[in-house]
């Protein structure tokens, strides 16, 4: 079915199926905070299992999750080496320094994906003037780094050089699953070479919320220990798990899907004036693209696009991003292009972006 306006601010937006919502109304349910939510416990071995870790732990959101990491693995005064795309240290609001006293060494990778040259010198010298360097942080997919999927070749030269310089590894895994179906590895795979992986339920999987960590028994102790003191700890959380078993279980395989209308649209908006976007680097279900600047801003054109009832927002003055999901078809990628095309020939430069003002450049 066709959607009446198409969203693709996110793939955050994705309502629950029908199949979803029985799901939850028939979950078993008890107090997750004393180990009794037998759906969570089913929830939390199942991930376990999937990713080839001892434990796991079901959260409120991907941010909660990857800040528990960070306090799992780091002490107060230790630093981070993470991308300068990356979600923990951009749109986490500041959480790392809030929350667990831990400061972060920005590296400068391609499409938010580092090597290990841009590894090398990095850990700080032992030497009382200096913090510690203590944990390197991936993200798969990239999210400002343009959706791009790590290939397991070089998550396995990062994850090796961090274990021989003594540091941990987190993999910001919110879109895990695209980045699996993308490169065709499995997230086990992938896993062996991190000491915690965070995953979201509630992006391209379609749940209405939730995310998990995962990891070996200590890390996840110590991870559980965190989000009762951040204040996330769950109770009859199981109706909110059902959901993401029932996506485990449905809706996985079917990010190709998503996938292939994300080239559907760019090999669209690329033939539009005006328009500049690299089809190759479409990797999976994230579409960035720029608007030149002398036809107008991202703001404008995210703001014509809206009078057309199309939502896609700016992810910088130029560069906006597309996110295909469940909730959209390939017909509503072609239709969307097609408004994209029109907005662009009858001009942007007289729309008011301002109502993005604040908010524009946030990232889901
Ligand atoms: C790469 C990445 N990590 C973490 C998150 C945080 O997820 P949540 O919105 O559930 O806190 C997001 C959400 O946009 C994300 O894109």
């Amino acid at each position: 079915m066709s959607a009446d306006i198409i969203d693709l601010r996110s793939d955050t937006v994705t309502k629950p199926s029908a199949a979803m919502r029985q799901a939850i109304f028939d979950a078993e349910v008890g107090d997750d905070m004393s180990g009794e939510d037998p759906t969570v416990n089913r929830l939390e071995k199942m991930v376990a299992d999937l990713l080839g870790k001892e434990a796991a732990v079901y959260n409120c959101s991907g941010t909660q999750s990857n800040q528990m990491a960070v306090r799992a693995h780091c002490q107060q005064g230790d630093e981070i080496l993470i991308d300068e795309s990356g979600h923990i240290v951009n749109y986490e609001a500041g959480g790392a320094a809030a929350l667990s006293g831990v400061s972060a060494r920005l590296l400068h990778g391609k499409f938010g994906i580092f090597d290990v040259e841009d590894l090398e010198g990095k850990v700080r010298p032992d030497n009382q003037h200096y913090c510690v360097t203590r944990l390197v942080c991936v993200e798969n997919t990239t999210n400002h780094g343009g959706g791009r999927a790590w290939p397991l070749a070089q998550m396995a030269r990062v994850g090796n050089w961090a274990h021989e310089h003594g540091l941990k590894v987190h993999v910001d895994g919110a879109r895990l699953f695209n980045a699996a179906i993308a490169q065709g590895y499995t997230v086990k795979d992938f896993a062996r070479y991190a000491d915690s992986i965070s995953i979201c339920f509630s992006k391209g999987l379609g749940c209405p919320m939730g995310s998990i960590l995962v990891g070996d028994a200590g890390t996840i102790y110590r991870a559980r220990r965190a989000r009762k003191l951040f204040g996330g700890a769950l109770r009859q959380a199981g109706m909110m798990a059902a959901a993401a078993i029932y996506a485990l279980e449905h809706n996985v395989r079917r990010l190709q899907i998503d996938h292939d209308n994300a080239q559907t649209f760019a090999r669209a908006i690329a033939q539009i004036d005006g328009i500049k976007i690299h089809v190759e680097n479409v990797e999976s279900n994230l579409v960035f693209f720029e608007v030149a600047s002398d036809r107008g801003t991202s703001a404008q054109l995210s703001a014509r696009l809206l009078e057309r009832r199309v939502k896609i927002n700016p992810s910088g003055p130029q560069r906006l991003r597309a996110c295909t999901h469940l909730d959209v078809t390939k017909e509503d990628l072609l239709r969307a292009a097609e408004i994209v095309r029109d907005c662009m020939e009858s001009g942007i430069a007289q729309a008011n972006g301002s109502h993005l003002a604040g908010s524009a450049y946030a990232s889901r």
